[in-house]
Formats: C-alpha cells, sequence, structure tokens
C-alpha cells in the first residue's frame, strides 16, 4: 500500500492502491462540500512530492497551472505511489493570536507544571503550551468540521451517540498530538469554546442545545481526567464568550461599551455601569470566507485586503487562489468608496468583479448584507434595551481571529456598527485562549468567571420586538 505522508506534522497514512484521500484527511479537517463529487473544487491539496496523474474530474476543475503545482483535488486523487501532501493550515497572524495585555499575577494555580490551554473554535483551533519559560502557540483546522462546518449541523450529527463519540474522540487525538509535539507532557489542558463544541468534547447532554431551549445552562468549572473546562453562561454564551467578558472587565473599559468576537457565530455583550447584556447571533458563514463564490478560509493564496485603489494582498508569497472574510469586507468597503456599488448593495460593474483571477458575485455581496446585518442588528437592539443610543458607547472591543483583520474604517462605513457611533475600536486578541490560560494560573480569574457568569441578562435576539426592522436596516451598506 502506498504511503502518504502529511505536513505540516509528522503524520503517515497508508491507503490502498488506487484509491483517493477522502477518508485520510477528513481526519485532517479536510472539508468536502460536495461530499466528494468533484464539483465544489474545495477540497484542493498540493502534492509537494509524487503528485498523482490529473483525473479527467480534475483536468477539468484545475487550471494548467495548478496541475503543474502539484494541485489535485483530494476526492478526485488516485494514489499509485508514496507520496506527500502539504495541507491548507490555519495561517497564526501574529495580531490574530495576539493576547490581551491585562494585568493579572499568578496566584494559586492549578498547575505547576506544563499545561495547554486550548481555543476550541467551530473551524480553527488554537492550542498553546505554556511552561515556566515560554508560550508556543500551534494551530490546526477542527477534524469535526467532518460533521458540518457549522455548529447547526454538527449538533445534528452529534445527537446520534455514535458520532458524537466520535467526534470526541477525534479531535482529542488531534489535541493529544499536538501537546506532544514539544517533548514535555502537559498535566492539564485547559478550554474554551462555544457551548456546543465543548459539550460534544466533555461528552455532555446537547439535546436542550439542539432543540428548543437552544441552551444548556450556565456551568461552572468542570474537571474531566485532564482537561478543565471553563464555566459557561447559558443560551449559546459558552467559555468562549465567559472569556471576552472576562478580559473587558479586567481592561476596565469605559462603559457602556460592546464587547464582540465576530465570526459565523457572534458573541456580544452591552455592558453598562447598570446591567451586562449578552447575546449570540448566527450571521452565517461568509465572515469566514465560507458560502461565497471564490471564498476560502484566511489560508495561504487567500486576498485578505482589498485598498481603495482596489489594488488588494494575498497572505502569503502566493498568487490569488480565492478571497477570505476580511478579503471580502475590504472588497465591498472599497466598490463603495470607489462608487461601484450603490447603498443598498446592487453591484453597478455587472454580475460579477475581478481582483486578479478571483471575483466577487452579486449573490456573495448579498451574503455579506445578511451577515453584517444580524450583528448591525444585535448592537442595535442591546443598546435599546439599556435604553441608550449609538453616540453613547464609549469603547467597542473587537475579539477574535477574524476580528484580528477588521479595520474601524470598514466597521463604520459599511454600517456594521450603527450610524452613530463615534467610540474608538479596539482589538484585543484572543480572549478564549486567554480564558483558558489564565483560568489556570490565577484564582482571581477563576473566581471573576464564576460570578460574571451569572450577571449576564441573555437576550434571545430573534424574539425582541424591532429585530426585523433593525435586520433590515442592517442590510444597508
Ligand atoms: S469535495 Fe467537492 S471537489 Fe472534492
Amino acid at each position: 500500500m502506498p504511503k502518504i505522508r502529511i505536513s505540516p506534522g509528522e503524520k503517515s497514512a497508508y491507503v490502498p492502491k488506487g484509491e483517493n484521500l477522502f477518508s485520510v484527511l477528513r481526519e485532517e479537517g479536510v472539508t468536502f462540500p460536495c461530499g466528494g463529487k468533484g464539483i465544489c473544487g474545495k477540497c484542493k491539496i498540493r502534492f509537494v512530492k509524487n503528485p498523482p496523474e490529473p483525473s479527467s474530474v480534475e483536468l477539468k476543475v484545475l487550471t494548467p497551472e495548478e496541475i503543474s503545482s502539484g494541485i489535485r483535488l483530494a476526492c478526485c486523487c488516485r494514489i499509485e505511489e508514496d507520496a506527500e501532501v502539504a495541507l491548507m493550515v490555519p495561517q497564526i497572524v501574529p495580531s490574530q493570536l495576539k493576547l490581551p495585555e491585562v494585568e493579572v499575577e499568578i496566584e494559586e494555580p492549578l498547575c505547576s507544571g506544563t499545561f495547554a490551554a486550548a481555543d476550541i473554535g467551530t473551524s480553527t483551533v488554537y492550542v498553546a503550551i505554556h511552561d515556566a519559560k515560554e508560550e508556543k502557540i500551534f494551530a490546526f483546522w477542527n477534524p469535526q468540521r467532518a460533521w458540518g462546518d457549522d455548529v447547526i449541523s454538527r449538533l445534528q450529527e452529534a445527537l446520534q451517540k455514535d458520532k458524537k463519540e466520535s467526534m470526541r474522540k477525534v479531535l482529542i487525538e488531534r489535541i493529544k498530538d499536538v501537546i506532544s509535539k514539544p517533548g514535555k507532557p502537559c498535566d492539564l489542558v485547559s478550554i474554551a469554546g462555544n457551548p456546543a463544541m465543548t459539550a460534544i468534547l466533555a461528552d455532555e447532554d446537547i439535546e436542550n442545545l439542539a432543540r428548543y431551549p437552544f441552551s444548556l445552562g450556565s456551568k461552572g468549572f468542570r474537571r474531566i481526567e485532564e482537561l478543565l473546562f471553563l464555566p459557561e453562561i447559558g443560551g449559546f454564551l459558552g467559555s468562549d464568550a465567559l472569556s471576552l467578558l472576562t478580559v473587558s472587565k479586567l481592561l476596565k473599559a469605559n462603559t457602556p461599551y460592546i464587547a464582540m468576537d465576530i465570526g459565523t457565530n457572534t458573541e456580544m455583550f452591552l455592558v453598562s455601569e447598570y446591567a451586562i447584556l449578552g447575546t449570540s447571533l448566527p450571521a452565517g458563514p461568509a465572515f469566514e470566507g465560507f458560502g461565497i463564490s471564490q471564498g476560502m478560509a484566511a489560508t495561504d493564496g487567500a486576498i485578505y485586503e482589498v485598498e481603495e485603489d482596489l489594488t488588494f494582498k494575498t497572505i502569503g508569497p502566493f498568487a490569488e487562489r480565492g478571497i477570505c472574510g476580511s478579503g471580502l469586507v475590504s472588497a465591498i468597503y472599497a466598490l463603495k468608496k470607489r462608487g461601484f456599488i450603490t447603498e443598498d448593495g446592487k453591484l453597478l460593474a455587472g454580475k460579477l468583479f475581478r481582483f486578479g483571477k478571483t471575483f466577487i458575485t452579486q449573490k456573495d455581496v448579498r451574503s455579506f448584507q445578511t451577515a453584517k446585518a444580524a450583528v448591525h442588528a444585535g448592537i442595535k437592539l442591546l443598546l435599546k434595551k439599556a435604553n441608550l443610543v449609538p453616540s453613547n458607547l464609549r469603547t467597542v472591543l473587537v475579539a477574535g481571529s477574524f476580528g484580528g483583520y477588521l479595520k474601524e474604517e470598514w466597521l463604520k462605513g459599511l454600517n456594521i456598527l450603527p450610524e452613530g457611533t463615534e467610540a474608538p475600536v479596539t482589538y484585543i486578541g484572543n480572549v478564549a485562549l486567554w480564558g483558558a490560560k489564565w483560568s489556570v494560573l490565577s484564582v482571581k480569574v477563576r473566581k471573576l468567571m464564576e460570578s460574571l457568569k451569572n450577571e449576564v441578562e441573555v437576550i434571545q435576539l430573534a424574539e425582541e420586538e424591532g429585530f426585523q426592522e433593525a435586520y433590515l436596516e442592517g442590510m444597508r451598506l
């Protein structure tokens, strides 16, 4: 059987002669949106050694340049001999992974040796390994993507016990694989993430999250063998959201403020002198580059920023392969500035607009509008609940990996932040990773999390009066 080496990493697998890489790479988090039918072209991988002869499907779907550079479709290639493939892995952009600079002392740590902090995202997992001397951060695709790209489809799959167990195992194995790399065993892995991801990993009941009332309720710290799970607020506000709130409190941001982590699922808090309102809203996958004609994750070759003169930047020293979430936001901002798109989102230049070989379509603009309308409506309604208006805000804190790419002028100029928001936007880094780390190191942080989780009034936006109006208003560019 031919042996396939998978880089980055040390992994190898054997594949029956003549087979494709579908089952081997599913475990590595490579997704197969068309189920391996060779239609979508989204399961591209690059062979760095011994690329197989392209199949007839690959000759149709891939460009001659891609074929000559070793790119193949994982679902269509036929493995005949030993080879090596390089996976497109999530990029660790320093600004994305910057941990918040909050002054906290190490006090009553739960672990005196090497430990790991993990941020379990729906798409990407970040693991930071800490020892007395240094901190090393690794990123990889969440291998549970094989059971669906978004939280809801994954939860539906996880309702079947055997699938839930497979999802749990595959992620634990992957984390173990990463933490065994530095050679020093980790005594503890502290975990933050959204409630669905952590419930699956902790093997907790998920029925109430997958169906009405869509909440597992508030939870405290839980320790399961070497895994430490952080507290959760309730609703879809999990330990990643609680970490965001905790950081915002420790930063002593001027109130009233909005703290949010924008993504496929956006978590948001409005903190005023009198109350903390929290909500979670499904914004759709456009912010992460999914569901867009030529969309892709923020990896090698993705257009991540379009300038106002319509020139663009790609990740790494690669020609454009597609466009990621921040590329889409900046492209629409630039098109609006140049008068190529109307306020209601109509592309004036025709059915599509090209950036090099990559293009965005009218449908892509609509996907962006629906994603950002949800964020806009969330802010508007939280403010309304607190009897405030956008001009009352003193600060806007933005966290998370997608947030790390966003610019203040895009957020304000595209009506993502409601009109009248004058407060400065501050990027605060990967708060989930911060929460997982400092829960281990500081008793003060542990106590603050335990108390904050009970102070949040969770708002179900869709049930709020005025949601439709705020959402429609948010569609405007
Ligand atoms: S999964 Fe669609 S082309 Fe491979």
